[in-house]
């Protein structure tokens, strides 16, 4: 890719050109980034224009002089990763940047990602992915600032690239032909130093640090055995060098282990909609003690045993109560667990029983980074299979696979059997998420309008089996920088325990994605989900009117 630059374009050194660019509306970064359909990102300078905001909005806080600082750069491996860290190489070394390392073949998880930035003490990284949601042509890109702690941009940062965005008029770019990616090595452009690193291998080290690779081998050896569903994503590697080359897990213990741009055409998120493949192996006559998926990006995890599934709230609280005992890296114990507010409340009895502090923050990774920097939270989790530790600043879905292969390793129980004293001793949260997908924005907007002046009346309704005890719309104000977020779900907390959060998702890229969280608590452990939050599910569908505004009764997805 020869750059042929417009004539009225300004040439800063030899190689390196000011070439204009008109602002792109909507350039705002979400919940996890700037997620777009592949096309929009594929229009001629709208990548161009995102990445140097961002740089943009990072030069003062290195006094407007790259040179001392590292960009990593990597990404999930979906359609235009390749073009898209091409492109972000030739601005980085228009702006100047010091060194840029990018992972070999442009694979790197988010995850790896954090490891990466916190080992190399990198200033910050760029990775593209759009996580979970499909890859092609004609479906999704994205692109996530992280910061030099490792974890995404906290709001002040991506609220400052989007201003940058609106009224940016040039980007620097550095002349050269594609830079080649594929082997491991260094090379200088102009005053930037290109480095072309493993993925595999911070990642790696950093978990056998924390978990014993030592038990885990003589647990496989003794056989132990597990699968592991890649989904085409960016995981597959990493998976495969850790679970069959270092621990001698048998070959074919990883699935669908090989990244492709489409993900085979599927959806990579690891739930029991879209990991269905997996799911019907766990179900099988002869099915493996352990079944697992991550998302494209490999920060979301799903965990199966045989004929069980195990909900991500269920799945923090274990990790939680076995932590200190079987994992190396937590031996000391746990400073405290964070959950998002819409995840179940079943961390919280943990979190009582070892007397340590429960966090509960509005959805999306970066709230967890200011208490786990602060030493307040060890473990954190979200309803949405994320589940992760203060390792790095991302969550972190093999990490949460290498855990649960420690309990099961360490307590010698099967995962159905690990559950079930967990719910023997703590009670179970029944739980469930709704989602009703592409419906139309202005309506679901004005759902929420609608809904939030209303909610101090609700207390004393019927509602389900029981009565509303509270109703509120989260803010969260955050314990170390006090900052508030405010709008952060409606909430309905029952006279019995039970708990409904409603709320808009942030990631989606078209209409508006409508999230209904459901949540009974219960002593008895063995009844069926869906019966136990049936009463829930058809009060929220009354009071948000949902038939009378978007003609839709059937969630999309239940997980
Ligand atoms: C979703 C999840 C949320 C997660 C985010 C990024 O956001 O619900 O927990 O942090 O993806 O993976 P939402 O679409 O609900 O805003
Ligand atoms: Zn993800």
């Amino acid at each position: 890719m020869c750059n042929i630059l417009p004539v009225d374009n300004q040439t800063i050194t030899q190689n390196i050109t000011a070439v204009t660019v008109n602002p792109f509306a909507g350039q705002r970064p979400g919940t996890s980034g700037l997620r777009k359909k592949t096309r929009e990102f594929m229009q001629p300078g709208y990548l161009e224009a995102f990445v140097q905001s961002a740089f943009n909005a990072l030069r003062g806080s290195v006094s407007g002089d790259f040179s001392k600082s590292t960009l990593v750069v990597g990404g999930d491996g979906r359609y235009y990763n390749k073009e898209a860290i091409q492109k972000i190489l030739h601005i980085a070394i228009g702006n100047e940047f010091g060194r840029v390392m990018v992972a070999r073949g442009g694979l790197l998880s988010t995850p790896a990602m954090s490891a990466v930035i916190r080992r190399r003490k990198a200033f910050g990284g760029l990775v593209l992915s759009a996580s979970h949601n499909p890859g092609g042509i004609e479906a999704d890109f994205g692109i996530k600032y992280n910061v030099s702690n490792g974890g995404p941009a906290p709001e002040d940062v991506t609220e400052r690239i989007y201003e940058f965005t609106q009224r940016i008029n040039h980007y620097y770019w550095f002349t050269c032909n594609d830079i080649d990616i594929r082997q491991e090595g260094k090379q200088t452009y102009a005053d930037t130093e290109v480095e072309i690193f493993d993925p595999l291998a911070d990642y790696t080290v950093l978990m056998s640090e924390l978990f014993d690779f030592d038990a885990l081998r003589e647990f496989f050896r003794g056989g132990f055995r597990m699968i592991f569903d890649g989904m085409h994503g960016s995981t597959g590697p990493y998976a495969a060098h850790i679970l069959e080359q270092q621990l001698g897990a048998p070959k074919g213990t990883v699935l669908n282990g090989i990244p492709l741009e489409d993900f085979a055409g599927k959806h990579p998120d690891p739930n029991l909609v879209y990991a269905a493949d997996l799911v019907r192996r766990m179900q099988a006559s002869d099915a493996p003690d352990l079944g697992a998926a991550n998302d494209a990006d490999g920060d979301r995890n799903m965990i199966l045993g045989r004929n069980v599934f195990i909900s991500p709230g269920d799945s923090l609280a274990v990790i939680a109560e076995h932590a200190a005992r079987y994992i190396p890296g937590y031996r000391n114990g746990l400073a405290g667990i964070a959950r998002s507010m819409p995840t179940s409340t079943a961390a919280d009895r943990v979190a009582k029983s070892l007397s340590i502090p429960i966090y509960e923050t509005p959805t999306g990774w970066k709230y967890f980074g200011n208490l786990m920097d602060a030493d307040l939270c060890t473990v954190c989790g979200e309803e949405s299979f994320g589940t992760g530790s203060n390792h790095i600043r991302e969550k972190d879905g093999f990490w949460a696979v290498l855990c649960w292969l420690s309990i099961l390793c360490g307590t010698r129980k099967s995962v159905a059997e690990v559950m079930s004293a967990h719910w023997e001793r703590f009670g179970r949260s029944y739980f469930q998420r709704h989602d009703y997908e592409g419906l139309d924005l202005s309506a679901a907007t004005q759902m929420s309008e609608e809904l939030r002046p209303s909610l101090p009346a609700l207390t004393g309704k019927d509602f389900g089996a029981s009565r509303i005890a509270a109703a509120d719309d989260f803010t969260y104000t955050d314990p170390v920088d006090h900052s508030v977020t405010p709008r952060a779900g409606i909430r309905l907390a029952l006279e019995d325990g039970s708990r409904v959060v409603c709320r808009l998702s942030g990631t989606g890229t078209q209409g508006a994605t409508l999230r209904v969280y459901l949540e009974r608590f219960s002593r008895q452990y063995d009844q069926d989900s869906s019966r136990m939050l049936a009463p829930l599910a058809g009060s929220v569908r009354q009071l948000l009117r949902l038939k009378e505004r978007f003609h839709r009764e059937d969630p999309d997805v239940i997980t």
